[in-house]
């Protein structure tokens, strides 16, 4: 962290950027034809880990959290060891699904149809009237587990029970980074869904700062940095400007003593839909957006999180209230509602391809890496990632 603070203060005293090798088109059919669409759901969506939950979702032991990702119905707990599990909300039985979407404090997962009782790590406890249903090896009939890994106070899980992918290695040291956001201590404020246009188009807009100034000159203004340092851990990729402070005559403090907002500060995608950002109103409230393919190639939902450090307040919770209200604003009626003409325009079929800009490095790293898993075997998914450690080392 105290290395990314240092590259900032040397690019912002000479007044530099980072840039891309050379500017990179995309056809435009990426984001509108429903083949590759479907394509991207079952190999990155159903093949990759997705940031799925909040540690302080499970703040205790015996605690589960049912939600559902990628159209596949999960449970995640933690059990009395404290120990965390994730399975797919599907009885042994004849699949029903046991919990209700929520969370909160359990001990066993009973299914609602039959009745069949399950421990917190998913193993088959009991088989209500045993004795007339007929011989069954307990152990065989478990819930099927999913790979699940947590750090930096949040949590993955793959939704192939049959991934050889390693979730640390597929993180590729970036989440050893995300540990300073300290988002363990955090608690949630507030949360909502959005609608918006094709999940590609709009986790573009989170990789480039080149709009701000510019999209969102009527609620983050005209002044905001549009210039970025683009830094990449494998696909996971870190947005951020040259502070304009850095560079004032003035400036002498040594970046080791710098705080975890100044350390922190830009946009943290994590590879292939989440997006971190900090912002400053009533406390440092931490904003983590969740993407995910809508129900046709033109529409995606995004769930934003608003994560506040600590109880707020009265005064405090109005600020982070109306910082939570602006970024509404923002990526709805700003982000997303250009991103949804966008799709239109391109769904014509009259514009052949789109271009990045070499300033546009985010969006670059984001579309290479997309193809490259695309065109992975399972097989070598988990080369992929660790070679990808090798470089970020
Ligand atoms: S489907 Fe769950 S007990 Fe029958
Ligand atoms: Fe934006």
């Amino acid at each position: 962290m105290i290395s990314l603070a240092k590259d900032n203060i040397k690019h912002a005293k000479a007044g530099s950027v980072s840039l891309a090798k050379r500017t990179m088109k995309v056809p435009a059919v990426e984001y509108t034809d429903e083949r590759k669409w479907l394509l991207e759901k079952e190999k990155i969506f159903r093949r990759l880990p997705l940031l799925v939950a909040m540690s302080c979702e499970l703040p205790e032991a015996q605690s589960y959290l049912c939600t559902e990702v990628a159209s596949v119905p999960i449970i995640i707990t933690r059990d009395e060891n404290f120990e965390l599990h994730a399975m797919l909300n599907s009885c042994g039985h004849r699949g029903a699904q046991l919990l209700e979407p929520g969370c909160g404090k359990i001990k066993k997962l009973t299914c609602p149809y039959h009745a069949w009782r399950y421990a917190l790590d998913g193993s088959l406890a009991n088989v209500f009237a045993n004795d007339i249903f007929g011989e069954i090896d307990k152990s065989k009939h478990g819930l099927i587990r999913l790979p699940v890994y947590e750090n930096a106070g949040l949590i993955w899980v793959n939704t192939d029970p049959n991934s050889q992918l390693n979730i640390s290695d597929y993180l590729c040291g970036y989440d050893t980074l995300l540990q300073h956001f300290n988002l363990r201590e955090f608690r949630i404020f507030d949360r909502r869904s959005l609608e918006g246009p094709n999940w590609k188009i709009a986790y573009d807009g989170y990789l480039d700062l080149y709009h701000l100034p510019i999209l969102h000159k009527k609620t983050f203004g005209s002044d905001i940095p549009y210039k970025s340092l683009a830094y990449s851990w494998g696909p996971h990729t870190r947005v951020t400007s040259p502070d304009p402070d850095y560079a004032k005559e003035s400036f002498n403090t040594s970046p080791e003593s710098f705080d975890v907002e100044s350390l922190t500060t830009g946009v943290w995608t994590i590879f292939p839909h989440v997006s971190i950002a900090s912002f400053d109103a009533g406390c440092r409230g931490i904003l983590i957006s969740q993407l995910f393919p809508g129900s046709t190639v033109s529409e995606s939902i995004t769930i934003q999180t608003y994560m506040i450090p600590r109880k707020l307040e009265l005064d405090e919770r109005e600020e982070a209230q109306a910082m939570f209200d602006l970024l509404e604003t923002v990526v709805a009626e700003e982000d997303y509602r250009t991103g949804m003409k966008q799709q239109a325009a391109l769904k014509t079929g009259l514009r052949n391809e789109i271009i990045f800009g070499k300033n546009e490095e985010g969006c670059q790293t984001f579309h290479k890496w997309l193809n490259k898993v695309l065109e992975t075997s399972n097989e070598e998914l988990p080369a992929l990632f660790q070679s990808a450690i090798r470089c970020a080392v």
